[in-house]
């Protein structure tokens, strides 16, 4: 099983990750997690150029820099880890592209874009995706309470996050099968049961009743 998580920087993946991550263990399963930039030797290099502040990235470059870590990404970790049965549990996926460069940066329309994510991942796709929704003004405070340097995305500016989080809306609404839409402003634990059930939902071996 595949599962991605998606939102604004801010928006509370990473808990609810760890959250996901003890509960499938308890529940017997083997997680393997992947975090989008990184993840393999290649990766983590190319995600240390991709948030550096002090080297500009022409957005055309940046989809493709992101792109190539997450092609690695499928073939080194992802698609072995699903061959042995494990559950692989991503912090974003390609939908992280598709609201940050094809919405954010406005490079590309979706259609392309599903092509393109098709042939980077080669046909790879999360059997489900977490999308924590917050509004980008709450995201924004968050993060600053979080750190007081941004990396390069984080300096991209309000409008920019306002983009990202439309994009994000639009492409939700757009797969209803494979997303699951939580406010991300509710308490962590309000949240992780929802995941759980939704998880559950999904992988029929865990309990859960499947729609
Ligand atoms: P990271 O620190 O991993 O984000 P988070 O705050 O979610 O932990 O940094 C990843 C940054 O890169 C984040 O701002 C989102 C952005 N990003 C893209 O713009 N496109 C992508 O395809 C991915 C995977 C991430």
């Amino acid at each position: 099983m595949f599962i991605s998580f998606e939102g604004l920087d801010g928006s509370g993946k990473t808990t609810q990750i760890e959250r996901l991550h003890a509960r499938l263990e308890a529940a017997g399963k083997t997680v393997v997690r992947v975090r989008e930039p990184g993840g393999t030797a290649v990766s983590e290099r190319i995600r240390s150029l991709l948030l550096d502040p002090d080297a500009p990235i022409v957005p055309r470059a940046e989809l493709l820099l992101f792109s190539a870590a997450r092609a690695q990404v499928c073939d080194e970790i992802i698609r072995p880890a699903l061959r042995s049965g494990d559950v692989v549990i991503a912090d974003r996926f390609f939908d992280s592209t598709t609201a940050y460069q094809g919405g954010g940066r406005g490079l590309a329309n979706p259609d392309w874009l599903g092509d393109f994510h098709r042939f980077v991942t080669d046909g790879l796709v999360p059997d489900l995706t977490v999308y924590l929704r917050l509004d980008p003004e709450t995201a924004l405070a968050r993060r600053r309470a979080r750190s007081a340097t941004d990396d390069r995305m984080e300096a991209s500016g309000q409008k920019f996050f306002d983009r990202v989080a439309k994009a994000y809306d639009t492409l939700a609404a757009s797969e209803p099968e494979r997303f699951v839409v939580l406010n991300a402003a509710l308490p962590v634990e309000v949240l992780a049961e929802a995941i759980w059930r939704d998880v559950r939902r999904v992988d029929g071996n865990l309990g859960g009743a499947r729609r």
